[in-house]
């Protein structure tokens, strides 16, 4: 069995991908399909967490042990994560989040006999993990002046990188500007990552190690996640 070192303990994991409306029928979104999130809550339930699930269009079996929030678009999930984590003591940033979104959302239908199709004009996304790093960054110390690590909420916050080339040199930089604590580092390509039951990644560790997944379960990946979770919570 797992150990229970998350009971008592308020985690919330993102998952799945968002989607970016065009117009009532078409969206902008990406493979995502929530196996290795759906993986994360399922196993942080098991060692006695409360998790919090937000799922973006995700059509797996619900997992046992998660209360889950449905969203759709980036700005729900933002606002979701970013209500969920005000009391939260993790945060796992699983899911694909688009980094753009189209400038306008068409009400009716883009029909083709309306004429030449026109560009889609893209603006940039929120980035939500970045958010959380910064919010924790301007937080007041817990006590005064006694701040130690983990004494602000969320107390560990969680990345996820997919990177097809140089995803160690590429994965460290992104620890380092998205002000997480771990950035869980998978390559992405034919075969590797979306929507298979397995996966191999890196997880970077914040001003420290480098731990090495071998391909397995993606439940395998997140027990490691936790793992490195619970020694990092007071
Ligand atoms: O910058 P990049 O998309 O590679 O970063 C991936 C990580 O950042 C994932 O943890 C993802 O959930 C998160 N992210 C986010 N908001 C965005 C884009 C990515 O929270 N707009």
């Amino acid at each position: 069995g797992r150990p229970r070192d998350l009971a008592g303990r308020k985690v919330v994991v993102s998952a799945g991908g968002t989607r970016e409306a065009i117009d009532p029928v078409r969206f902008i979104g990406n493979r995502s399909t929530g196996l290795q999130g759906y993986a994360l809550a399922k196993t942080a339930a098991a060692r006695g967490a409360e998790v919090t699930l937000v799922a973006a269009n995700v059509a797996l079996p619900d997992p046992a042990g998660a209360a889950i929030v449905r969203v759709e678009s980036t700005a729900q999930l933002r606002e979701a994560v970013l209500a969920a984590s005000a009391d939260a003591d993790v945060v796992v940033m699983a899911a694909a989040v688009a980094d753009f979104r189209p400038e306008t959302r068409h009400d009716a239908k883009i029909k083709k006999t309306d004429g030449e199709p026109e560009a889609i004009r893209l603006v940039k996304n929120p980035d939500i993990l970045a958010e959380l790093g910064e919010r924790r960054r301007a937080a007041p110390a817990a006590g005064n002046g006694s701040e130690r690590p983990g004494a602000v909420l969320p107390r560990v916050i969680v990345g996820f990188a997919a990177e097809t080339h140089d995803v160690l040199a590429n994965g460290q930089a992104k620890l380092a500007r998205k002000g997480c604590d771990l950035l869980v580092v998978n390559q992405v390509g034919e075969g590797l990552a979306f929507g298979t039951a397995g996966n191999a990644a890196t997880v970077l560790v914040a001003g420290g190690e480098a731990v090495e997944v071998p391909f397995g379960p993606k439940e395998d990946l997140a027990d490691v996640v936790w793992d490195l979770v619970a020694v990092r919570l007071p």
